[in-house]
């Protein structure tokens, strides 16, 4: 890494260079980008697990929830305010145990199974319900149509360990295959959708070195280049995902490249990402509500860990795919806690976010635009009723939780380029290597610059001086997100506590960036 990459980690301490009072620097170039950001790196994740899919996404046609064709209707109009581009279905762990048959064709035909996560401890206080034995309800025609109502892209992830490379064929037929040209398609048009749903993602298994199969970097590779070697595309481009490390197994990394491509490196045009699945927090120990300040800055510094994962994947990966053909998803992300005591407990992992796992949503984003590069998608886990969840729901309540608000400012970055930009700012925080006083990113289009920052001081505020080069700012909007208090969070019954508000800034040179908050800057320039 040389100077000026550490410096746009926020990792490096650089005293201010001008003599304005400011103790801050943000240097925006123009001339160095990095790369498109793609909408789809502010992509969610929906597994039939806990609250999500029952309950959060489908409340079924004959609820009194407001619901559009069983689909929670409260729930659609957030996911277009937030702009949401793909979601990622039906798992997760639950992938690989799923048969796609069960859930399509007349729903009340369908049958009922076991889910992956009935015997989990977690789930012994919770009653038999759908949580525990998979009613099929919802299957593949509501979730299409659950991403269409959205206007968001499915992401499907295929069975590896438990079914075959002819199922997967056969799922992509299903979805894909022209109306009325096979007996798939015909079936598929009976549950509502004659014209092809055209699913291009599709992730092959999911963590294969887990719970999805337990396979060796080395093994999964063989399997992979099965399940993938020949598919259906119908005149379409089929993006395929492989599962990818767990954190910082880099040797599962190196072996699947190694032995996906020894025979050769044709197989390598067959892979558009691997996905690398990085959680922060607790692992679902810990409440989301209940940290001291030591543990607010620890699970910061946690999400940070993002920067040192991707570059370090991406370098490996490169010593075998060396034009970088294939790129990283990072299909799963978020701060695991504990379920919160107050919510059903058959709702696996589901709390309310406060605003520490905002600035962990905004320290993650920051990170996927810094690596517009290497990043094409990745997808928030879990949208509802779960870990890391941009909103929380039950029967008739529904509310958007501090995360919700992070997506909402930072699309403002979707589609536009991503620059290099350094942010030169007294760290903090008490682990090594210590949090960046400030950290972001930022992304232009045209003359608009969007710059997203956290400022993760508990205490201080942070006055940094902004020069974009080449450029004068013309005028300014700020959006922030904060609250006096750490532990601030929504709940069904005071559901704004936490929520952002924009004003347009006079002065525009230096900004003073509020502590414990996100900021959204959209700047316009001459
Ligand atoms: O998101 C919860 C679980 O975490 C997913 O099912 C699995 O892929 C991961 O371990």
């Amino acid at each position: 890494m040389n100077r000026r990459e550490l410096l746009a980690t926020g990792l490096a301490l650089l005293a201010p260079r001008s003599s304005v009072a400011a103790s801050a620097r943000i240097d925006i170039l123009p001339d160095e980008p990095i790369g498109t950001i793609s909408p789809n790196i502010y992509g969610h994740f929906t597994e039939h697990i806990g609250g999500v899919i029952y309950d959060g996404v489908w409340v079924g046609e004959n609820s009194k929830i407001p619901n559009v064709g069983g689909i929670r209707k409260a729930l659609i109009d957030h996911l277009k305010l937030m702009k949401a581009p793909v979601i990622r279905w039906p798992g997760g762990c639950f992938a690989d145990s799923y048969d796609w048959h069960d859930g399509v064709g007349p729903r009340e035909n369908r049958p009922k199974r076991t889910n992956f996560w009935a015997d989990t401890p977690y789930l012994s206080k919770a009653p038999a319900g759908p949580q525990k034995y998979e009613p099929n309800e919802f299957g593949t025609n509501e979730f299409a149509r659950f991403c269409q109502l959205a206007g968001a892209e499915p992401y499907f992830a295929a069975n590896l360990r438990s079914r075959t490379p002819s199922d997967f064929y056969q799922w992509i037929e299903y979805c894909n295959s022209p109306n009325g040209s096979t007996s798939l398609a015909e079936l598929r048009a009976k549950g509502g959708s004659p014209e092809p749903v055209n699913v291009h993602f599709w992730g092959v298994g999911n963590e294969s070195w887990g719970c999805g199969g337990n396979f060796t970097g080395a093994e999964y590779a063989v399997e992979f280049r099965r399940f993938s070697e020949w598919l259906p595309r119908f005149g379409g481009k089929l993006s395929l995902i492989a599962s990818g490390p767990n954190v910082d197994d880099y040797a599962w990394t190196r072996t699947f490249f190694q032995t996906l491509t020894e025979k050769n490196k044709g197989p390598l045009r067959n892979v558009f990402g691997t996905a690398l699945h990085y959680y922060c927090g607790s692992t679902g120990k810990r409440q989301s509500t209940e940290f001291t300040d030591e543990e607010w800055y620890k699970l910061l510094e946690q999400a940070n860990r993002m920067e040192e994962l991707v570059r370090n994947h991406w370098q490996i990966m490169g010593e075998v795919d060396t034009q970088h053909l294939v790129k990283l998803v990072v299909d799963e992300w978020g701060a695991w806690h504990e379920t919160d005591p107050s919510i059903d407990p058959a709702y696996l992992w589901a709390y309310y976010p406060t605003l520490r796992d905002a600035l962990v949503s905004g320290i993650t984003l920051d990170i996927f635009n810094r690596h517009a590069d290497k990043i094409p998608m990745a997808n928030a886990a879990q949208l509802i009723n779960n870990i890391h969840s941009s909103f929380v729901a039950r029967g008739n309540k529904f509310i958007v939780t501090p995360n919700f608000h992070v997506f909402r400012m930072y699309a403002a970055h979707h589609g536009n380029t991503s620059v290099r930009t350094l942010f030169s700012a007294p760290s903090i925080g008490s682990a090594s290597p210590r949090l960046a006083g400030l950290s972001g990113s930022c992304s232009i289009r045209d003359k608009r610059v969007v710059l997203t920052v956290v400022n993760p001081d508990i205490q201080n505020p942070r006055e940094a001086e902004i020069n974009i080069q080449g450029r004068q700012i013309s005028s300014a909007r700020a959006t922030i997100l904060t609250s006096n208090d750490i532990h601030a969070h929504n709940t069904f019954d005071q559901p704004d506590v936490i929520q952002p508000r924009t004003s347009n800034v006079t002065q525009t040179s230096v900004f003073r960036f509020e502590p414990r908050s996100v900021t959204c800057l959209e700047l316009e320039t001459a």
